[in-house]
């Protein structure tokens, strides 16, 4: 049973069905999708675990805000409502909206990258990754050592190491146009960055002259985990935090679809005007107005809405509450997962869950395939088919990432305890005979981002 104390800090207006098909069918949807479970309708998904991003239920304040949209092309009401908002909390003067958190990246680095620059960030998410390397850019993580290792404890696993970004600053000095700081640390397990951590970051950026930008998709999420965990700031408002993590910024990137509470959106923000005059330009040209920035302009006012909700602190307790309750459930049945429980999601550890499984065989697909066959639970692969490229050295063969994860990442406000209790439950019960999973291997893929659209067959 999932230990939950914390109540939902709201009561449910609106439902929608979920159904579970059978074992059979399953299977069939399975063979179908090649095996991966992106391809498959969410119909035919009983529980949703693919994403925490763009799947928040909105708050009837959200809904009755999307009344109040003005589609005017330019200078529409909610896009001044919108940036007042952005200012509010994050204390960064320029905003530029996108649809959504990659659109941002895509600008920013497309703007302001050449070819052979190197980007520290504590860990790339994979569209970011994949963003700098499209533009000419070579990514680096440089999250600390107890980042990488699934139950080392440490409260701020999410941390960049000071030490080795400031080598990397002074080995790569003209060629590195900004630092990244990912909070929450996604591809890390959802593990949270501390204050004290962002203070240190923005004073090595700042001896070397380079800028800070945070990409803050789970900004809230993380100032909590600063709240609960660090030292001298449980007594501050979350908001408060937030406001001072940003002040150490030069800019941030922002999916709206996490910690905004929307559907679909982003920005981009930015203290400095260097660079606003090129990115808005480019903004017309790829997205659309600055004032609406491919989004409709009841979708800024939704994400306007969200914004503020996220910063409650009931809701805070409650969704990292949820969480850690999910991912202590698992524990407690024998499932390997990555310690501390992360911010958004529960993170397995596929190659501690199924030994028997080399990396080359995907352990983390594998698992993710039989989560859906036994359960029609949908969870995603964070491992060797996201990261792994191929190795100039050994030809055929594969260099594969430290770490084979199985993300559960939990939708904010959609799923009740008894839902995830389910979860919990099914996957217990392959944890009980892991020697069942079968690994894969890859029979189509495309040069980039292979893992959305990939085709498995199993081993
Ligand atoms: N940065 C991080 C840390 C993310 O987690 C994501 C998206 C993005 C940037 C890109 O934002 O999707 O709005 O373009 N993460 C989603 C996920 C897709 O499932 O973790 P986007």
């Amino acid at each position: 049973m999932m230990k939950n104390t914390q109540p939902e800090p709201w009561r449910v207006k609106v439902v929608e069905s979920i159904r579970r098909i059978d074992r059979d069918a399953r299977e069939e949807c399975l063979r179908r999708a090649g095996f991966n479970v992106f391809g498959i309708a969410s119909e035919d998904i009983y529980i949703d675990l693919l994403t925490d991003s763009g799947t928040s239920a909105m708050s009837d304040v959200q809904w009755s805000g999307l009344m109040r949209g003005d589609e005017s092309y330019a200078g529409g009401r909610n896009y001044y409502r919108f940036e007042e908002t952005v200012h509010t909390i994050f204390g960064l003067p320029h905003v530029i909206p996108t649809h959504q958190g990659r659109v941002a990246e895509n600008l920013l680095f497309s703007t302001v990258l050449k070819p052979g620059d190197v980007v520290p960030n504590n860990t790339h998410f994979d569209t970011t990754r994949a963003n700098v390397e499209a533009n000419g850019g070579v990514a680096v993580d440089l999250v600390i050592p107890e980042g990488r290792e699934p139950r080392t404890p440490h409260p701020f696993k999410g941390n960049m190491d000071l030490v080795r970004l400031d080598a990397c600053l002074a080995e790569n000095r003209g060629r590195v146009p900004m630092v990244l700081l990912t909070l929450t640390n996604n591809s890390g397990g959802g593990q949270p960055v501390s204050l004290e951590n962002v203070r240190g970051t923005s004073a090595v950026c700042r001896k070397h002259g380079v800028p800070l930008i945070i990409d803050a998709c789970r900004f809230a999420e993380n100032a909590w985990f600063i709240k609960q965990r660090e030292k001298g700031q449980g007594e501050r408002a979350v908001h408060e935090i937030v406001r001072e993590i940003f002040s150490l910024s030069d800019g941030c990137t922002m999916s709206a679809k996490k910690d905004g509470l929307a559907n679909m959106g982003g920005f981009l923000a930015l203290r400095d005007e260097a660079w606003v005059d090129r990115l808005k330009n480019k903004l017309i040209l790829i997205e659309g107005f600055p004032t609406y920035g491919g989004l409709a302009g009841r979708d800024l006012e939704a994400i306007a809405i969200g914004l503020e909700e996220v910063l409650r602190e009931d809701y805070l307790a409650f969704r990292v509450g949820q969480v850690t309750a999910f991912g202590e459930a698992l524990a407690a049945a024998g499932v390997p997962v990555v310690e501390p429980i992360g911010g958004h999601a529960v993170y397995i550890d596929a190659r501690a869950f199924a030994p028997h499984l080399p990396p080359e065989q995907y352990p983390a697909e594998a698992l993710t395939i039989a989560l859906y066959r036994e359960g029609g639970i949908r969870a995603v692969e964070i491992g060797g088919v996201m990261f792994g490229k191929p190795d100039p050295e050994r030809p055929g063969r594969e260099i594969l990432p430290a770490l084979d994860l199985v993300r559960l990442a939990v939708p904010r406000r959609v799923y009740t305890n008894t839902h995830l209790e389910y979860v919990a439950e099914v996957t217990a019960g392959l944890r009980a005979n892991p020697s069942a999973l079968r690994g894969v291997r890859i029979v189509k893929q495309a040069p980039v981002l292979r893992h959305f659209t990939a085709r498995f067959e199993p081993m």
